[in-house]
C-alpha cells in the first residue's frame, strides 16, 4: 500500500515518527514534507496530499498539523477525500469501517507518539464494511457533485 504523508511545522515531529514506523512495517511511503519546523501554511500540504489520494497516486494519506484540524479541513475540500481527524483508536477504526476514510489526520500537539502510532495501525488495518454505510458515502458524494452543479 502506498501512503502519502504530509505535515506543517506543528506536525513535523509526529510525521517523522509515523514515517519511520510505516517504513519499518514495509509500507511504501511518499513524504511530501515538511522537512523541518520552519513555519508553513497547512492548507498547502493538506491539499497536495489530498490531490495525490484523489488522483490515485497514493492509496491513502496521513496528514499532521498542530491540532489536525486545519489540515483535515483543507484535505476535505478536495473532491473524493474523506479525511478523518482521530484522537483515539476507536475513531480510527470507525472512520474506516463506517466512513471509508481515505485520509487520516492527527494533531502533533494533541496526541503523543505511542497513541498516534496505535491510531495509525488501527486505521490501516480496519476495512470498510459497505452495505448501509456505502449508501451514506454515496450521499456525501452527491453533496460534492451538487456543489459542482451550482458553479
Ligand atoms: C500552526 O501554528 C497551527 O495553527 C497548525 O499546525 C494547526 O494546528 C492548524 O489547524
Amino acid at each position: 500500500m502506498k501512503i502519502v504523508l504530509a505535515s506543517d511545522h506543528g506536525g513535523f515531529e509526529l510525521k517523522e515518527e509515523i514515517k519511520a514506523h510505516l517504513i519499518k512495517k514495509g509500507y511504501d511511503v511518499i513524504d511530501i514534507g515538511v522537512k523541518d519546523t520552519q513555519s508553513v501554511d497547512y492548507p498547502d500540504y493538506g491539499k497536495r496530499a489530498a490531490l495525490m489520494v484523489a488522483g490515485q497516486e497514493a492509496d491513502r494519506g496521513i496528514v499532521v498539523c498542530g491540532t489536525g484540524i486545519g489540515i483535515s479541513i483543507a484535505a476535505n475540500k478536495v473532491k473524493g477525500i474523506r479525511c478523518a481527524l482521530c484522537t483515539n483508536e476507536y475513531m480510527a477504526r470507525m472512520s474506516r469501517m463506517h466512513n471509508n476514510a481515505n485520509m487520516l489526520a492527527l494533531g502533533g500537539r494533541v496526541v503523543g507518539r505511542g497513541l498516534a502510532l496505535d491510531i495509525v495501525d488501527a486505521w490501516l488495518s480496519a476495512e470498510f464494511e459497505g452495505g448501509r454505510h456505502e449508501i451514506r458515502i454515496n450521499k456525501i458524494m452527491d453533496i460534492e457533485n451538487s456543489k459542482d452543479e451550482e458553479k
